[in-house]
């Protein structure tokens, strides 16, 4: 299993911030975005509250406060629904319902669906991030389109 953590990367990361308190939030989402089990490992907290010169405390709270992050590997795939206004108001509150319900007839154990904050796509809406691509004008068929694709997928990727 992929749990290798780089250094490398992880400053070049860094870089791209001021390290002042106003970007750590952009800064840990980008490191979690870059790793491959899209989780932020304790080395990285480590190097994030040097950075930012913080203690690895104020960082782990920061990490545990917000659901959007977390400091275990995560399952392979990461749905994230929009709950903002637009998309709310389209029903994406019932689409997340529908879409764990349905994964779980389906048996795909390792989608995770979790709520997320407006993704810039208001105009496509209902929208949800499937790890890192959007999903736009959602609807109960494409819902079950993109778990078939997942369900095949996971199929092929076992040894
Ligand atoms: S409200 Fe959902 S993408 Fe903006």
């Amino acid at each position: 299993m992929e749990s290798e953590w780089n250094p490398t990367l992880v400053e070049n990361i860094l870089r791209e911030f001021k390290p002042q308190r106003m970007y750590i939030l952009k800064a840990l989402h980008r490191l979690q975005d870059s790793h491959p089990q899209q989780y932020l490992p304790e080395e990285t907290l480590d190097r994030v509250a040097k950075y930012f010169n913080l203690t690895r405390g104020q960082v782990f709270g920061i990490v545990t406060y917000y659901t959007m992050f977390s400091s275990k590997p995560r399952e392979k795939n990461i749905a994230r629904i929009c709950k903002s206004p637009v998309c709310h108001s389209k029903g994406s509150t019932l689409l997340a319902e529908k879409l764990q319900r349905k994964k779980e007839i389906l048996g795909i154990p390792n989608l995770v669906i979790e709520y997320s904050e407006c993704l810039g796509q208001c105009h496509r809406a209902p929208v949800m991030l499937l790890n890192q691509e959007i999903q736009a004008d959602l609807t109960d068929e494409k819902l079950d389109e993109i778990l078939l694709s997942l369900k095949e997928n996971n199929h092929e990727s076992r040894p």
